[in-house]
């Protein structure tokens, strides 16, 4: 009699186990599928753009840059792109309303069906709170912030150079190109981003801390926040925040 009980348990227990795996199996309850939507936060020159490139490759998702977007429709000559480029230029932050419409029609497109990783969106509280209506209740949401004082950032940003041709980025002082002036990715010419010029930086820093610093509060009063030291090596960073990304 133990031995039937036993094994009508364990049958019952295989199939329970067969309904959980297979999600082909209909039932009257709505499937969980929630998309994963990873931000990085940080001042500007903090890493983000770095760190971005490495964890879309480790989770399979698209990096959606806003700064990436604008600077795109600045190269096209594009109507929104000419009204953005004089609040990047002067260090400044873009209007919301020229950037809402930019990131939902980006991140509705199928490439985002299962999710994406945010780099320099939300920077505001209004951008956060449009974000929030946005997703789904059942979002899996992280934020990981990169901490980096200002003496550091200065020195990061006005030694940036960036590809004109493929977006690589290299550092003066931290990842020198083999060839000074070029690319070692694809050998296209190195720039400094004209928002890269130590008083514009100045001045993006007075706006990171005035409108984009509150969102660390907004996002660990949510339970969602996970700050990683960002002076550490590129790598090291990565790792800190691989172990971000287990732990959430
Ligand atoms: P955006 O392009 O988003 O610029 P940002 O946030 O200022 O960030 P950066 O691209 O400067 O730096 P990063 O954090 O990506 O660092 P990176 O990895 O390159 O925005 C530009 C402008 O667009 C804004 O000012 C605004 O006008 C507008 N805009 C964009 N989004 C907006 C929004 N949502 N609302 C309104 N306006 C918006 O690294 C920097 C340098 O440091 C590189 O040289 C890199 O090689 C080096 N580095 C990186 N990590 C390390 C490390 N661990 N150790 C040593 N060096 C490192």
């Amino acid at each position: 009699m133990k031995t039937l009980l036993l094994s009508l348990c364990l049958g019952v227990t295989s199939i329970g186990s067969f309904l959980l795996a297979n999600d082909t199996v209909s039932n009257n309850s709505t499937p969980k599928n929630p998309i994963k939507v990873v931000i990085l936060l940080g001042p500007p020159g903090s890493g983000k753009g770095t760190q971005a490139v490495r964890l879309t490759k480790e989770l399979g998702i698209p990096h959606i840059s806003t700064g990436d977007l604008f600077r795109e429709n600045i190269s096209q000559n594009t109507d929104l792109g000419k009204r953005a480029k004089a609040f990047m230029n002067e260090g400044k932050l873009v209007p919301d309303e020229l950037v809402l419409d930019m990131l939902f029609d980006r991140v509705s497109r199928s490439d985002c069906a299962k999710g994406y990783l945010l780099d320099g969106f939300p920077r505001t509280l209004p951008q956060a709170g449009a974000l929030n209506k946005h997703l789904a209740a059942d979002t899996d949401l992280i934020v990981l912030n990169l901490d980096v004082p200002d003496s550091v950032i200065v020195k990061r940003a006005e030694g940036r150079l960036t590809c004109k041709v493929c977006g690589n980025v290299h550092n003066r002082y931290f990842s020198p190109p083999e060839k000074e002036g070029v690319c070692d990715a694809c050998q296209g010419e190195l720039i400094q981003r004209p928002d890269d010029r130590t008083e514009v930086v100045q001045e993006r820093l007075r706006v990171y801390h005035e409108q984009t610093q509150p969102l660390v509060e907004y996002y660990k009063k949510k339970g969602v926040l996970k700050t990683v030291d960002g002076t550490k090596s590129p790598d090291d960073v990565f790792l800190s925040l691989k172990a971000g990304l287990k732990s959430s």
